[in-house]
């Protein structure tokens, strides 16, 4: 039985913050993070800064998902109306606190690899689907169906609603993952000035 939505924890307004604390613990060892930060305090205070941004943006705009409001793993998504983020969109939904620190954190040096990231999910998305634009799982919780769940809630309701989903990552490990979960792989494409591929990959509705 899958789970659905009502059986997760939607985030309010005062878990943004540890929401953006738990995606930050959650991606420590992500592939483009480590690339642009190999020193790990500069790589952690700057991918805090990236998803304070990315969950107040999700908040407002989306949904954010938590399995439970000790955010052992938390989700984001919006649909395609709300892709790709625009600045004022972002001004309307980002604590004050994220756009002061998010220059001095650093965090704009993964500017240019969300800028090609960006541009092929425009090219090889379908016009209208959801988008799981940030998972991740707490490394303790990580192997034992957090995201599973997390992932699932969301497909009964896409499939109901018969849009597609696309997410991206750059982490192959991810890419078997997704697969097991529906998603195909759309695109492998190489990021421009790293050694880092980014599987675009796609869930048709059912
Ligand atoms: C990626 C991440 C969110 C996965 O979370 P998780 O809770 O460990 O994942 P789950 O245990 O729910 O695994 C999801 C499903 O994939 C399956 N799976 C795991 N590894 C697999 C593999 N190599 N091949 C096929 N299926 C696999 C699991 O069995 C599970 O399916 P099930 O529910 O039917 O058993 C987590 O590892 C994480 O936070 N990583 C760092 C951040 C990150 O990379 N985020 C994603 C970027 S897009």
């Amino acid at each position: 039985m899958v789970a659905d939505l009502k059986s997760l924890y939607r985030i309010q307004k005062s878990d943004i913050k540890p929401a953006a604390k738990a995606l930050t613990e959650a991606f420590r060892n992500y592939p483009l993070l480590v690339y642009k930060y190999p020193d790990e305090s500069q790589r952690n205070k700057a991918a805090y800064y990236f998803f304070l941004v990315i969950v107040g943006y999700g908040f407002r705009w989306g949904e954010v998902y938590a399995t439970s409001p000790q955010m052992e793993g938390v989700a984001v998504w919006y649909s395609s109306e709300h892709f790709p983020m625009r600045f004022c969109k972002m001004l309307l939904s980002v604590p004050f606190s994220a756009l002061l620190g998010f220059p001095a954190s650093g965090a704009a040096r993964m500017q240019s690899a969300a800028n090609f990231v960006e541009a092929r999910h425009l090219q090889v998305a379908p016009a209208r689907h959801w988008f799981l634009d940030s998972i991740g799982v707490l490394p303790q919780y990580q192997g034992q169906g957090y995201a599973g769940t997390l992932i699932r809630a969301m497909l009964a309701r896409t499939d109901k609603e018969r849009l597609p989903v696309f997410l991206d990552t750059m982490d192959e490990i991810d890419v078997r993952r997704y697969e097991h979960l529906g998603f195909k792989v759309v695109e492998k494409a190489a990021v421009p000035k790293t050694n880092l591929n980014n599987w675009a990959m796609l869930k048709e509705a059912q």
